[in-house]
């Protein structure tokens, strides 16, 4: 394919930085107004672009991608997850599909490692007492949390987030465990010191702390399903800043309703945005707004991944993040 100046609609709003490389490579349609796509605005896009560059918050299944007159013929999606994206249908309907990996490994691992500080140590809640006006004072037994050092970290995924939690881990003292579809090669296993369990539930009993690192995909949805959960110890604390899905978000609020749970810290929902009011409810969990990746460092950097994508595809390369159907 080889195209002069492709036309490109951008699903959502970019960093400046981004959007003003993007105008001058591209003929590209923003949205300044960053109001998501519907669905058939997506529909349309499709068929009036080369290329889409989407977010996670658009579903592009196999319905949309199978649409006569469809132009684009690369999705380049700016982020790293692409389950909200039928890649096996671009794949069917001759369309490349790219992420953006890597550059926002080290900023998603930060956050992952303040939610293993943070739910024991109840970091939030600590504050909520001051923002409320409730701290009367200090007192040996107030606002007691759990340590972090000397515990059993539980990693599931052990990719390039993954092993980077790993490593902020040891530094605060924790012993690294992991499930992963494949074994890591001893070495890098003994970077971080890291005990491999073919058996998840195996690991899931004798872990401290679970973090999720692994990507939603039609295996992994639900991976940490009622029966899962109820192996973990009920002092175990649960990590996920990947996607909801991977955990079945009903059951895991049943377990810290009834305490058989200690808490959680989640950066990712079930039915994102939505959230569920239980878990509102809760004072053994911490939410956030999914925003591991929310540096300004990481959003650029993803910027320029997804243009880098597009000039491959477009000068007939390529592209260095093709994402294949798994
Ligand atoms: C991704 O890139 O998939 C992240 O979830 C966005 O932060």
């Amino acid at each position: 394919m080889t195209l002069k100046k492709p036309s490109v609609i951008v699903t959502r709003k970019l960093p400046e930085a981004v959007e003003t490389r993007m105008m001058e490579l591209f003929d590209v349609r923003l949205n300044a107004d960053d109001i998501p796509f519907d669905r058939e605005a997506l529909g349309n896009a499709l068929t009036s672009c080369d290329v889409l560059v989407p977010t996670l918050t658009d579903s592009i299944d196999a319905d949309l991608l199978s649409a006569p007159n469809i132009s684009a013929r690369l999705v380049s999606n700016f982020g790293n997850g692409t389950d909200h994206i039928d890649v096996a249908a671009a794949q069917a309907a001759g369309i490349s599909v790219t992420n953006t990996p890597d550059v926002l490994t080290e900023d998603t691992a930060d956050m992952a490692m303040a939610l293993i500080v943070a739910v024991p140590r109840r970091l939030v809640e600590g504050a909520r007492i001051i923002e409320e006006d409730r701290f009367t004072g200090w007192s040996p037994t107030h606002m007691l949390g759990r340590r972090i050092s000397g515990k059993r970290l539980g990693i599931i995924g052990m990719g390039r987030i993954g092993f980077a939690v790993a490593k902020r881990a040891r530094g605060f003292g924790m012993t690294v465990h992991y499930h992963n579809r494949h074994r890591l090669l001893l070495e890098i296993e003994q970077e971080v010191e890291a005990t491999y369990w073919e058996s998840l539930d195996q690991m899931l009993a004798r872990m401290d702390v679970i973090s999720v690192h692994c990507p939603h995909t039609p295996a992994t949805f639900h991976l940490l399903s009622e029966r899962r959960l109820k192996l973990l110890k009920e002092d175990a604390y649960i990590v996920n800043v990947a996607r909801g899905e991977i955990v079945d978000e009903d059951a895991l609020i049943r377990m810290l309703e009834s305490g058989t749970l200690a808490g959680a810290a989640l950066d990712v929902f079930e039915h994102e945005p939505a959230v569920n009011p239980k878990l509102l409810a809760l004072d053994n969990v911490t939410l956030l707004p999914h925003m591991g990746s929310a540096t300004i460092e990481s959003r650029i950097a993803m910027g320029e991944k997804v243009i880098i994508n597009i000039k491959a595809f477009v000068d007939g390369h390529r592209p260095p993040d093709r994402v294949l159907p798994t």
